[in-house]
């Protein structure tokens, strides 16, 4: 057991809800395996005092904190830099001490990213299916102009909302890659293998098995698919994706990885794959 002294770090989540978060099991963790003398815990902040908790954390000398719903786009103006990336899609979820406040960053992204080098994923000059136009499709859209995707057609059920995201992430690019497209246009997607990547919230749990895109012929043209979704930890689409003959992974690996990237800025520490394997091991038992 780590002992907390003078000299812990204290780093921490900010959001509403945050009692189900899994981000205290991944810094603890890191921090007692790499005898880091640091300390993470949620705090519940209500809108009202979004501002309050970030300079109180800042004269508190706390390290850095986690942000989450519905707080990722509002905290910005409460930032003194920001990463080219996070600003960009505007919206953070990490926040890192400078001299002068917090810089952030947005670690979910890159941390997608991460998870899918990991397993030798890598959207660099590559065609990407997105599902969905909600806000973690759209920050993906982002990540995937930033890396260089070659292409990336967003699938959304109502066609405007895809349409102001591409126009938004091309502008952004200064090149025309982004395609929006109606859902049920699936069959008009080019022939070939593509990165699929599900960022809407149908076959979330408790909602019951289903997939976005039921229609086994989509699937045969799925290399590899995402799902944003970790809860259940086997989603129909994953199991869809699977069935056709491709690789599917959930999004616990992409939970794991932004946190492993802001405990990296936090402490200046390099977190192996072997160490994110054992976190992630932690993390499915929690949640199974
Ligand atoms: P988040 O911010 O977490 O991404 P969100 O903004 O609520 O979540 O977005 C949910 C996404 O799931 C949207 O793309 C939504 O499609 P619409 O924009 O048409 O609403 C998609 N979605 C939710 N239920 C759906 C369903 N039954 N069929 C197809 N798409 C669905």
């Amino acid at each position: 057991m780590r002992t907390i002294d003078g000299k812990t770090k204290i780093c921490g989540l900010i959001g509403n809800p945050v009692e189900h978060t899994l981000s205290p099991l991944i810094h603890n963790t890191l921090a007692e395996v790499l005898s880091e003398n640091l300390a993470y815990a949620p705090f519940l902040v209500q809108e009202e005092g979004l501002e309050m908790a970030v300079k109180g954390a800042f004269a508190l000398h706390v390290q850095g904190l986690n942000v989450t719903v519905p707080y990722k786009s509002r905290i910005l103006r409460h930032t003194v830099a920001l990463d080219e990336l996070a600003a960009r899609i505007g919206a953070v979820n990490t926040l890192v001490r400078q001299q002068d406040g917090y810089k952030g960053y947005n670690t979910d992204m890159t941390g997608l990213r991460r998870a899918m080098l990991s397993d030798g994923v890598d959207i660099a000059g590559r065609k990407v299916v997105v599902l969905g136009a909600g806000g973690a499709a759209r920050a993906v859209a982002f990540m995937c102009a930033f890396y260089k995707a070659e292409r990336v057609y967003l699938l959304n059920r109502t066609l405007e909302k895809a349409e102001r995201i591409a126009a938004e992430v091309n502008e952004s690019a200064g090149r025309d890659f982004v395609q929006a497209m109606p859902l049920a246009d699936y069959g008009r997607l080019p022939a070939g293998k593509f990165i699929v990547i599900q960022g809407t919230s149908v076959g979330l749990a408790p909602e019951g098995e289903r997939a976005v895109i039921e229609d086994v012929a989509f699937y045969e043209k799925v290399q590899v698919g995402y799902d944003l979704i970790y809860r259940p930890f086997q989603t129909k689409f994953m199991g869809l994706v699977e069935a056709a003959g491709g690789e599917a992974c959930n999004g616990l690996k992409m939970l794991l990885y932004q946190g492993v990237e802001a405990f990296e800025h936090w402490t200046g520490r390099t977190v192996s794959e072997a160490l994110a394997d054992r976190v992630y091991e932690e993390m499915k038992k929690a949640i199974t």
